[in-house]
């Protein structure tokens, strides 16, 4: 009997060679021109770093990193014929994997510096696991870059026209009626899971991780330029972007009393030195 899994991994098959096509041959001015420069924006300095990214597609965005110095990137997607597709295209610094990403019982914990995740969650029937394993696979400190549909937009409703057709206002409506949305996409009918921003922030701060920025992609004169039809993007916020960190201590076991006691004889050393040389370094300042 097919799963619930099998239906989702058969709709995006479904969907891969013309997703593929686009990404190779096509136009795509909402990775390219919206949200390609604040993903690389919130990923930073790349170089060495190794790098996970769920749900993959056909490798782009590893690929990108790879470019920029990751040392090594891992792409995980459920479907088959986009790893097929990314593998085509791989380096010796970029692997790919047909797997679940809310299941990575076959990484070790700790292995990854940076995991990103570009329109990935809003796929996932359960994307707390998808939280919760890849704060696991992060070393300390690792960070969790997350490109998402905007909770605004995955709720409900698209333009609301007036007679002429020309666009008046974004409808949104069931925006707290959190599970399924059934959508159209390069003429494929596939399934996307709308949650509000709490829900999505509470899992976020749940599983560990502290919450270091949002971003809501916009465009400027210069991609306004290129992609016309990313105008939009100034009226509405289509998609969000988190900058996660993983803490290093979430309870008060986790802390290691050496490295207390060195902060702290370190704070105590230069709370010396200030009193000690306090009259020479208001003169210096002066
Ligand atoms: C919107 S596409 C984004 C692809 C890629 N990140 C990009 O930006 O081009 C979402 C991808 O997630 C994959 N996917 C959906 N559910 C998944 C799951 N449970 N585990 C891994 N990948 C999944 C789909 O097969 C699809 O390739």
């Amino acid at each position: 009997m097919a799963t619930r899994r099998d239906e989702l991994r058969r709709q995006w098959t479904e969907l891969a060679p013309a997703w593929i096509k686009e990404a190779r041959v096509g136009r795509n001015p909402t990775r390219n021109g919206l949200l390609d420069p604040p993903m690389l924006e919130a990923c930073g300095d790349v170089e060495g770093l190794s790098v996970l990214d769920c749900g993959c597609g056909e490798g782009r965005f590893c690929r990108l990193l790879v470019e920029r110095g990751a040392r090594y990137a891992l792409g995980l997607d459920l479907c088959e014929s986009m790893i097929e597709a990314a593998r085509e295209l791989q380096s010796v610094r970029d692997e790919y994997r047909v797997a679940d990403v809310q299941d990575l019982a076959f990484i070790e914990s700790e292995t990854f510096d940076l995991a990103v995740s570009y329109l990935n969650q809003c796929d996932l029937p359960e994307f707390e696991t998808n939280n919760r394993e890849v704060f696991r696979v992060l070393r300390k400190a690792g960070r969790f870059v997350v490109a998402n549909l905007h909770p605004m937009r995955s709720a409900a409703g698209g333009w609301y026209r007036d007679a002429k057709g020309v666009k008046q206002h974004v409808i949104l409506d069931n925006y707290f009626d959190e599970g399924e949305r059934s959508w159209e996409m390069m003429g494929v009918r596939f399934t996307n899971f709308h949650r509000t921003l709490s829900t999505y922030i509470r899992s976020f701060i749940e599983v560990g991780f502290l919450l270091e920025g949002i971003v809501e992609p916009t465009v400027g004169p210069e991609q306004l330029a290129e992609y016309r039809e990313l105008d939009d993007e100034l009226r509405v916020p289509n998609f969000i972007i988190y900058k996660l960190r993983k803490l290093e201590y979430r309870t008060v076991d986790d802390i290691d009393e050496s490295v207390v006691l060195e902060f702290l004889s370190q704070a105590l050393a230069r709370l010396h030195y200030f009193k000690d040389n306090w009259k020479a370094i208001q003169a210096r300042s002066n």
